[in-house]
Formats: C-alpha cells, sequence, structure tokens
C-alpha cells in the first residue's frame, strides 16, 4: 500500500498485470505508464462525457513523464460499442502513425475499455494497452479480465477477444462525477461478488452499501479492492471462462434478456439488468426448491434498502412474454449444443453452473414474473 493507494496483481504469467486502486491515479498515470511503454507513444481513447472531466488532468500526467500523445473521443454511450464507431476509431488510431510498441489508453466506462481492448488486440496484430476506468462497473468489473469486445445487431458482446490489459488505474476520484443511477448500477457488480463466492462480503454490502454509494472513501476502496480482488483470483484460474469463470455472469443471461427487450438503450442500463437478473435467478432457484425462499427475501431487501431496481414494472418492462425472453436468453453466448445454461444460487455466497436448465419451468416462471 502506497498511501492511500492499494496494489493487485492478476496472476496471469507473462500476461500478468497491475491493478492500483484509490484516489489522484490520474494525476500520476504517466508515471506509472512510463516503465511499460516500448515506445513512448500512447494513444488516448475516452468520450466526450469522461473527457470533458480528466482528459486535461491525464495529459498533463503523460506530459509531465515525457510521453508523446494522441487522443480519439467517441461519443458516450452504448451505441459506439458498433462496427461502424469501431472502424472509425481504429482508422483514426492508425492515422497517427503508430508503431507495435504503441500503447493504447482507455479512460472511460466499460462501453470505452471494451471498444479500447478491442482495438488493442486487432490493430498490428496487437498493440498493448491501459485502463483507467472511470465508472463503478468498470472499476469493479469490466477493466479487469481481459474481455474486450463490440456489438451487433445479432446480440451484444458477439465479436471480441480475450485480451489482458497492461494495467488498471482505478482512480476513486472520478467516482464523484458519476451519475448516481450509473453509481448504482455498478454497485450491483460488487453485490454480484457476495452473493456468487462470498457470504461474508455480501454481510459486509448489507452493513456499508449505503456508506459506499455515498462515497465515503473507505467503503468505496475496500469494495473495489475486494471486488478486483475476486474477480483477479477467478480470471487467474479461468482465463477463458471454460469453468469457475462463468460464475461472473450471474444475473447477466437473464439480465441481457431485459437488456435486449429494452433495445440496450438508456431505459435499463447493463447493471440495472444485472440487479433484476440476479432477483429473477434467486426466485427461479427459489421456484426449483433450489434455494429458500428467505434467502431470495434477504437480497431483494438490500435492494431496495440501497435502490437498486426490483421489479420489472419499475424500469418499463410491463408484460414482455415469457417466449420471447427465452429467445433472448437462448442468444446469449452461454448457449453451448442449444441447451440453456444459467448460473443459480445455492444460497447467498455460494452460485454454480447449471448445465442444461429445464426450459418448461423457466417459461412458467418467466410468464409469472412479467
Ligand atoms: N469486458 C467486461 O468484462 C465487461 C464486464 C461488464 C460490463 N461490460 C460492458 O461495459 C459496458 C457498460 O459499462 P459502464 O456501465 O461503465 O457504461 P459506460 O461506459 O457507457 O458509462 C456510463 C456513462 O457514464 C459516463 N461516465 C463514465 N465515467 C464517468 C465519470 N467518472 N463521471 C461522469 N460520467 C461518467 C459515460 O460517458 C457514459 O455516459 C457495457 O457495454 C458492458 O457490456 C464489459
Amino acid at each position: 500500500m502506497i498511501g492511500e493507494v492499494e496494489r493487485l496483481r492478476v496472476e496471469l504469467g507473462e500476461r500478468a498485470y497491475e491493478i492500483l486502486v484509490g484516489p489522484r491515479l490520474i494525476e500520476r498515470a504517466g508515471r506509472e505508464i512510463l516503465p511499460l511503454l516500448r515506445r513512448r507513444q500512447v494513444v488516448t481513447v475516452s468520450d466526450e462525457t469522461v473527457a470533458r472531466h480528466y482528459l486535461a488532468e491525464l495529459h498533463r500526467s503523460l506530459d509531465q513523464a515525457g510521453i508523446v500523445h494522441h487522443t480519439v473521443l467517441l461519443p458516450p454511450g452504448e451505441e459506439t460499442k458498433d462496427l461502424d464507431h469501431f472502424g472509425r476509431l481504429a482508422e483514426e488510431i492508425l492515422g497517427f502513425g503508430i508503431e507495435r510498441g504503441t500503447m493504447l489508453v482507455a479512460l472511460g466506462g466499460g462501453v470505452v475499455g471494451d471498444v479500447t481492448g478491442f482495438a488493442a488486440a486487432t490493430l498490428l496484430r496487437g498493440i498493448d494497452f491501459a485502463q483507467i476506468p472511470t465508472t463503478l462497473l468498470a472499476q469493479v468489473d469490466s477493466s479487469v479480465g481481459g474481455k474486450t469486445g463490440i456489438n451487433t445487431r445479432i446480440g451484444k458482446n458477439l465479436i471480441g477477444a480475450f485480451y489482458q490489459p497492461r494495467l488498471v488505474l482505478a482512480d476513486t476520484d472520478t467516482l464523484t462525477s458519476l451519475p448516481r443511477r450509473e453509481l448504482l448500477a455498478g454497485y450491483a457488480e460488487i453485490v454480484k461478488y457476495g452473493l456468487i463466492r462470498d457470504a461474508e462480503f455480501f454481510a459486509w454490502c448489507e452493513r456499508q452499501g449505503n456508506a459506499l454509494c455515498a462515497l465515503e472513501p473507505d467503503p468505496v476502496r475496500h469494495a473495489v479492492m475486494t471486488s478486483c480482488r475476486m474477480k483477479a483470483a477467478i480470471v487467474a484460474d479461468d482465463e477463458r471462462e471454460e469453468g469457475d469463470r462463468a460464475l461472473l455472469n450471474f444475473g447477466h443471461t437473464f439480465g441481457h434478456a431485459l437488456e435486449t427487450e429494452t433495445g440496450f438503450t438508456n431505459r435499463l442500463l447493463h447493471g440495472e439488468a444485472v440487479a433484476l437478473g440476479m432477483l429473477l435467478a434467486f426466485d427461479f432457484a427459489v421456484r426449483l426448491g433450489l434455494v429458500a425462499a428467505p434467502e431470495a427475501e434477504r437480497v431483494r431487501r438490500h435492494f431496495e434498502n440501497t435502490g437498486l431496481p426490483t421489479r420489472l414494472e419499475a424500469v418499463g418492462l410491463t408484460d414482455p412474454p415469457a417466449d420471447r425472453l427465452i429467445t433472448h436468453m437462448s442468444k446469449d453466448k452461454k448457449v453451448r449444443d442449444g441447451r440453456l445454461t444459467l448460473i443459480l444460487p445455492r444460497c447467498v455466497g455460494d452460485a454454480f453452473v447449471m448445465k442444461d436448465a429445464p426450459l418448461d419451468a423457466l417459461r412458467e416462471f418467466l410468464a409469472e414474473a412479467a
């Protein structure tokens, strides 16, 4: 621990990297990035909203470290993760005359991180990149683990690569400018770690969730570190999602179906969809007799207490037909041989992969839930 900054290593052999968590990290980004550079040139990719807040500070820090930098700004929002935007981004970056030793720096939320990571994975057959995540969701989830990608009209994240960053700088000061709704959406991913693996951590969330969402520094740092530590351990064991990494998709198959239903718009943020998806997973597990009903109630109560969505109607999803939701779920990447895989809980703190979810029971359940 240096000052208030904590460091954590993702153990992936020659692709291992550090995650730094704490305040004022953008201010020292140049110093942290410099030793990793093979050429003193970086291209920063950000979105217009994030750039307004933090780009000047990042540029100052890169200047101080003597690093030559160029910038590409993208429009904010999920729409940016499409092939058109990606094509333009790739050509703009190449237009700077980059070489294999150039590094890309993603300054922004999960959208910027996913697109920039995919550009790094593919341009010149692979160049280095660093992540400076500025949303809570990106700090606790998307910036760690090396999943990169873009959306297609057929589905979300269907083009992509596993490609690890060289460094992650999670500057917790950036969370102060984040809209509360975005903050809560990221909080859902924090709770997820407790629900799938660590009942103690879920109990900590019950005690400290509101302090965290009020951005008290100690709870924020603890939650970001704990989440990154858990994700790093899971990724180190199963980088390409052949086993336990799938647990991180808890709530996501249900959630993606809801996002597809709302057209991936602002009506339902990714983290909100995951929150609703986790509750659906609990309720479905109760229906299958896998979980005791009070466990599901406990989770619902916590979501209510922190302001996470708990009802489909609250996000304008009145009456989505069960069949359509199942069709959306079947298009998820977690489908193998036409069988629907779901991550379901046994209790708070313990989830498992169900490889062949019973479709009739699921249809009946969704018809009542919707
Ligand atoms: N790669 C992975 O492992 C992984 C994991 C989870 C989610 N994701 C992806 O992440 C994306 C969602 O990420 P997100 O929730 O960070 O959304 P986002 O990147 O769209 O950011 C949300 C909004 O907040 C704004 N913003 C970002 N930082 C800000 C700040 N500090 N202050 C003020 N405004 C700020 C952005 O401009 C944007 O409008 C989805 O595309 C999802 O598929 C990827």
